[in-house]
């Protein structure tokens, strides 16, 4: 795919990303609206969304019809609401305490530490608020026979467990908890420590889009550990170029400050095996993702070429 094609597309779904977001989100009234602004706020500000995408293009790589939609765009909302407050709570003081994300004041520099902290609680919480409105979906499907019901039922709960495991002590939570563990202690974490944590706060979020959009399309179970296995490089790699963007990236392009790893004393990917080799290995993972994604027959051209491209992302 040309590069042209490419960036065109690739603003063409953000855009659509951002639309559908704005249905899900709550509405900004009651004695507890601060709350509510912070979390619209965090969500709005920027972000590239590319874990709802993941989601869209394995669904439809999987065969993920129209018809199901109603079942996908809530667990695409859901998934953004988990992973932005994510952000909301790894910029708090008490852990990276960074004042700079999205390219904006981060949610507890703009609206105080205790709205940081119910914010990404409530941006959590909501999340499967809005994830189980693909129940209702599926029970509104007035034309579909019991049966087919019954196995999108199924499918969505599948897809709930996913999303809670990747986001929570198994995925994404552990994967924080290690990192923060780790902080000052140098090089006495070992590189199968900082994988564990790699693998855990990012990854994670990154296998749960994937293989959510797998599950929802009816795919089998081969093809589910293919893309398990596929989001894990995307995960790792993605947070070896995070890692190596803190080091050499640009705080205006990048929306966050340059330098908040070795401020809080982090191991990295950068620290741990050297910029040139952190580089490489972006490389070679993406590449690996991409033959696993090819042996998908569906179109996926738009997909590969997203990994491809994120390899020397400068945001
Ligand atoms: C940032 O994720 C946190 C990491 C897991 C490295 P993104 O780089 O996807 O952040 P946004 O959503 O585009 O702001
Ligand atoms: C955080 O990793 C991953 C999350 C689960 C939020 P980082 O702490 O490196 O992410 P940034 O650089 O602040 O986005
Ligand atoms: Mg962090
Ligand atoms: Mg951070
Ligand atoms: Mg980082």
């Amino acid at each position: 795919m040309d590069k042209s094609k490419f960036k065109t597309l690739l603003t063409e779904k953000t855009n659509a990303i951002n639309e559908m977001l704005e249905h899900f989100l709550p509405e900004e009234k009651g004695m507890q609206v601060t709350v509510i602004e912070a979390m619209n706020y965090s969500v709005r500000v920027g972000g590239k969304r590319l874990r709802p995408m993941f989601m869209q293009e394995t669904f439809t790589m999987c065969g993920g019809t129209e018809a199901e939609m109603g079942l996908l765009e809530p667990f695409m909302a859901a998934l953004e609401m988990i992973h932005t407050y994510s952000l909301v709570h790894d910029d708090l003081p008490a852990m990276d305490n960074d004042t700079l994300r999205r390219g904006n004041p981060t949610t507890w520099y703009k609206y105080g530490e205790t709205a940081g902290i119910l914010a990404g609680d409530g941006l959590l919480n909501y999340a499967f608020e809005t994830a189980a409105k693909a129940l209702g979906n599926i029970s509104a499907m007035s034309d579909l026979a019991p049966e087919k019901k019954a196995e999108l039922f199924e499918r969505a709960t599948k897809a709930l467990t996913i999303l809670g495991r990747k986001a929570g002590i198994f995925g994404m939570v552990g994967g924080q908890v290690a990192d923060l563990e780790a902080e000052g202690k140098g090089d006495a974490v070992s590189e199968e420590m900082l994988l564990f944590i790699h693998e855990n706060k990012t990854a994670a979020l990154i296998q749960a889009a994937m293989t959510i959009g797998a599950v929802l399309a009816g795919a089998d179970a081969s093809e589910i550990d293919k893309l398990e296995k596929c989001a894990y490089n995307i995960g790792i790699a993605f947070q070896i170029q995070d890692d190596i963007l803190d080091v050499i990236g640009d705080t205006a392009e990048l929306g966050k400050t340059v330098g908040s790893d070795e401020e809080n004393d982090k191991q990295t990917y950068v620290r741990l095996k050297g910029l040139e080799t952190a580089k490489r290995d972006v490389a070679a993972l993406s590449a690996e993702a991409i033959q696993i994604l090819d042996s998908f027959e569906k179109e996926h051209e738009f997909l590969s070429e997203l990994v491809n491209q994120l390899i020397d992302r400068r945001k």
